[in-house]
């Protein structure tokens, strides 16, 4: 049953569809039996970075690993990368575009809200390249691993 993989497409400037891998994921923790916590501190860090993959990348795609006792998170874009990691994670710095700001993205709150609520966030990114993201996110109780009567 577990690990269970999963991935998702991100498709770039497409807010309509922006936040389905992580509702994708969201779902998948919860009919896992995940605790509650962990299903809201990985679904609020993944959302972060698929926006982010969104707005400032031209898309990408997300990499889901469920195990019984962590999920580990890879959203990869083919974007401009971050110059200065750094400054991007100080809260209130952003760079994003007026389309976005009309969204009402554009706070500088999203990497550091992945940093709140990851248990680690590994930022790998290269100028002209692209940027990974790695989240981890621990639970508190394993997860059932064995599957219910609907899973
Ligand atoms: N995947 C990415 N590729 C390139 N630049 C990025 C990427 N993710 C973040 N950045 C840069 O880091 C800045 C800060 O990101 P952060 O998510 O904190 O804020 P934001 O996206 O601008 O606004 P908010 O998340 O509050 O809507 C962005 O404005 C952008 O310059
Ligand atoms: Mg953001």
């Amino acid at each position: 049953m577990l690990p269970v993989h999963l991935q998702f497409p991100i498709r770039g400037g497409d807010f309509h569809s922006a936040g389905e891998a992580s509702s994708g994921m969201k779902k998948a923790l919860s009919k896992l039996g995940v605790d509650p916590s962990a299903v809201k501190r990985a679904s609020v860090a993944m959302y972060e970075a698929e926006i982010n993959a969104v707005i400032h990348a031209g898309g990408g795609e997300a990499d889901v690993e469920i195990f019984a006792d962590r999920v580990s998170i890879v959203i990869r874009d083919h974007g401009p990368g971050i110059p200065d990691v750094g400054l991007a994670m100080q809260e209130g710095w952003s760079t994003a575009p007026d389309a976005a700001r009309e969204m009402g993205f554009g706070a500088g709150m999203g990497l550091p809200n992945i940093q709140r609520n990851a248990d680690d966030l590994t930022i790998d990114t290269r100028v002209g390249e692209g940027t990974a993201l790695t989240i981890l996110v621990r639970f508190h109780r394993p997860a059932p691993t064995a599957p219910g009567p609907e899973a």
